[in-house]
Parts: structure tokens; sequence; C-alpha cells
């Protein structure tokens, strides 16, 4: 039985003070729900958030984490140091990293080993473009992807791994997919698990939906067999808004 995970995805968006002040508004309205939730922010909001959702049950993610233990990398931040800060999550290859960040395959393979060494749950990235789409390589390339991020892992490890599907087209467009596109994609992405890790440790994986979804969208997309949650971008930013989301 996997339990759905709707995690925020912030962006850089929120200062310390806005951060505090939606996780003080958001922590009033999440009374416990049957869904597991998470805010990815920032760095610089990752202690204030962790702060302030204490005891509540809300998670915490960072949005992406350097491969190394440590070293001379400027501008880097490591696993230890977002287990020291007591985050929960960390999204690795997100669409606009590997677009604009030079985030590979292989760099997501190594990302993913180094937290997998510990506590935090990584949250993989993966998703086609609109001309991959119109082609006709969509399947072909998200596999690409599943294999290159995923070599070498483990199946125990796997189950720590949440993948979220999210067709970049579909990513602060306002054009989200329509459930079918976004269950027949996730379908594909649980087939592919299977082959590469078996049906019991498939089974277990949560397969997150993500592009434009929103109060609107929510229940559609919640109510496919395959998607089991959502990463949610423009629409976690307000407490209001992202509660609707997980109320579905
Ligand atoms: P969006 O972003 O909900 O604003 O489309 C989703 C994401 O990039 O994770």
């Amino acid at each position: 039985m996997r339990i759905p995970f709707i995690a925020g995805n912030w962006k850089m968006f929120k200062t310390r003070a806005e951060a505090k002040a939606f996780a003080e508004e958001f922590a009033k309205l999440y009374t416990g729900t049957d869904v597991k939730t998470a805010i990815c922010a920032p760095y610089t909001d990752l202690q204030t958030l962790v702060e302030a959702f204490a005891g509540t049950g809300i998670g915490v993610g960072a949005q992406n984490v350097h491969f190394a233990d440590e070293g001379a990398y400027t501008g880097e931040v490591s696993v230890k140091m977002l287990e020291d800060i007591g985050v929960d999550y960390c999204i690795v290859g997100h669409s606009e990293r590997r677009q604009y960040f030079a985030e590979t395959d292989e760099t997501v393979n190594l990302k993913l080993k180094k937290l997998l060494e510990g506590p935090i749950r990584p949250i993989m990235c993966c998703g086609e473009s609109l001309e991959q789409r119109d082609s006709g390589v969509l399947f072909d390339f998200v596999k690409s992807q599943l294999e290159g991020g995923l070599a070498g892992i483990s199946a125990e490890d796997m189950k720590k791994i949440v993948i979220a599907y999210e067709p970049i087209w579909a990513i602060g467009t306002g054009r989200t997919a329509t459930p079918e596109q976004a269950e027949e994609m996730c379908a594909f992405i649980r087939n592919t698990l299977i082959d590469m890790y078996g049906e019991e440790v498939a089974d277990e994986v949560i397969i997150q939906y993500g592009g434009s979804v929103k109060p609107a969208n929510a229940t559609d997309i919640m109510n496919q067999d395959e998607i089991d949650g959502a990463l949610v971008g423009g629409a976690s930013l307000k407490a209001e808004d992202f509660m609707k989301i997980i109320d579905f």
C-alpha cells in the first residue's frame, strides 16, 4: 500500500521571513491527513522550516545537493550539511537543473548514491520536452533517464527513491498534462522499474506527477492508479492553495 506523497517545490522563491510566515499559516491549516507532505525550499530557508515544522509531521526537502563528501566546490552544499539541518528529502535532477546547471544522468546517479548512504530520501525527476513528445521518443527518453540515473542502485535503495514525472512542457506553463497522459507515463515508469527491479520493489515506489498541478486539477491527477503524489511548484507558494491540493 503506497501512501500518497505531495511535495512543494518552492524553486528560488521566499526569504526566511516569508518562509516562516508560510510555515505558521500552513502548520495551522495542516491537521494531519493520510497524505504525506513536504516543502522543498532554497537552502537558506531549510533551517527555518525544520524548526517551524518540528512535531507537525510536515517534511522538509532541499532542491539539490553535491555528490562529494566535502571539498573545494565553491557554492555547493553536501549531503552531510543537509543531514545536519535535519532535512528529510532532496530533489535530484529537476529539469531546470538539467537545463540551466548542466545536470546529467551521470551527476544525478552520483547524487542519488551519495544521498542513499544516509537517511535523506531522494526525489528523482524525469520527463520529456515537447519536441520529444511530439516526435514520439518520449518513452525511450524517460527510460534512458531512469536507466542512467538509477544505474548501480540496489533494489533495497530503490524503495527509498521517489520518482517525479515532470513533462518539461507542463512545468510553469499552466499547460497540465491530461490525467491520462500523466497516468500513461507513470504506468510506463512503473513497468520500467518492474523490468529493472522486479514487481515487489516497483510496487513500493512512490511515483509523483509534476507540472502545473493546482487545486482545480489535483483530484483528477491523484485519482489515477499509478500516480501516488505530486510535485507542486507555483501552487505550493501559497499555504491555502497547497493545502487544497493535499486535501484533493
Ligand atoms: P509547476 O512546477 O507546478 O509550477 O509547474 C512544478 C515543478 O517544477 O516541480
